[in-house]
């Protein structure tokens, strides 16, 4: 069993976009420049955010929080979002989800420039995802792709089962695991709460993502010996034990399955971290682009 490690992958492809930032510098080019926005105090949501400014800052990128309180209303929020539009030195913009329940979400995803949709969660980038088209790909699925890829595991012909259907995750992952390209190639089926049979259809996986967030949803009979193991869950449990109060669990049973499988990411050091790096990827790709 080979552990799929996030933790190095991402900060190897952060000290390649540390190095590139200073070609930009000495090159007199522009510096990458994420604003993200932060609505309300969700302990999660504050700990991602800081996590994404944080990483930007060690790259040498330039980063903006913009926090509105939890009962702030959608126009003041679009409003931010369309400034941040059109402010020429911002490259790319995130709104941290979840929203509280008075803004439509996907108002201020669309509302998003397409070129500065770092999170590629806008419609306009989610279909050139579909077409195959150069496109910002949503952080997750594509920090999944980069460590298929850097790992060189193949994935030709392979069976791929997801389980979960989001939109940020499910949905997009079984969209570039059946794409023509390169990790890709895969027979992919989509698993979710109304599918039959879902334990047999899991262990025909060579390629088993879980993307359900339900904590170790996926037991050692779920999977086939010798599978790849992706697991996406990130959830906060209780546990007294910790001082935080809670601990991270994914949502695969990992003790059980490690044994079993050939890859398999841990929870955390896993595909987590590879969001990170994608999301920083994107920012940099938003650069280039708007200076074109
Ligand atoms: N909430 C959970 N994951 C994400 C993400 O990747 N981007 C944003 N903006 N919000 C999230």
């Amino acid at each position: 069993m080979t552990l799929l490690d996030g933790k190095k992958l991402s900060e190897q492809i952060q000290e390649e976009l540390r190095l590139k930032v200073l070609e930009r510098k000495n090159a007199g080019k522009k510096i990458p420049h994420l604003a993200a926005v932060l609505v309300g105090t969700n302990g999660a949501s504050e700990t991602y955010v800081a996590s994404k400014v944080k990483h930007c800052e060690k790259i040498g990128f330039k980063s903006t929080l913009i926090r509105f309180e939890e009962k702030v209303s959608e126009i003041d929020l679009l409003t931010e979002v369309n400034r941040l539009n059109h402010d020429t030195d911002v490259d790319g913009i995130l709104v941290q989800l979840p929203l509280p329940k008075q803004i439509d979400v996907e108002k201020v995803t669309e509302a998003i420039s397409p070129v500065k949709d770092v999170d590629g969660f806008s419609p306009v980038n989610i279909g050139k995802m579909v077409k195959g088209l150069p496109a910002h790909i949503a952080a997750t699925p594509y920090g999944i792709m980069l460590m298929l890829e850097r790992y060189k595991i193949e994935t030709s012909g392979k069976h791929c089962v997801v389980i979960g259907r989001s939109d940020i995750v499910g949905k997009p992952i079984s969209i570039l695991m059946a794409q023509n390209s390169i990790p890709g190639n895969c027979t992919v089926t989509l698993c979710h709460s109304r599918t039959k049979n879902l334990e047999e259809i899991s262990r025909s996986a060579d390629i088993l993502i879980a993307a359900l967030g339900k904590p170790e949803f996926v037991k050692a009979d779920m999977v086939k010996e010798g599978a790849v193991v992706i697991d996406v869950g990130i959830t906060r449990v209780p546990d007294e034990t910790k001082k935080s109060g809670f601990r991270i669990a994914g949502d695969v049973a990992f003790d059980k399955v490690a044994p079993k499988s050939s890859y398999i990411t841990p929870v955390p050091g896993g595909v987590g971290l590879m969001t990170i790096a994608a999301l920083m990827l994107n920012t940099m790709n938003a650069c280039e682009i708007r200076e074109k």
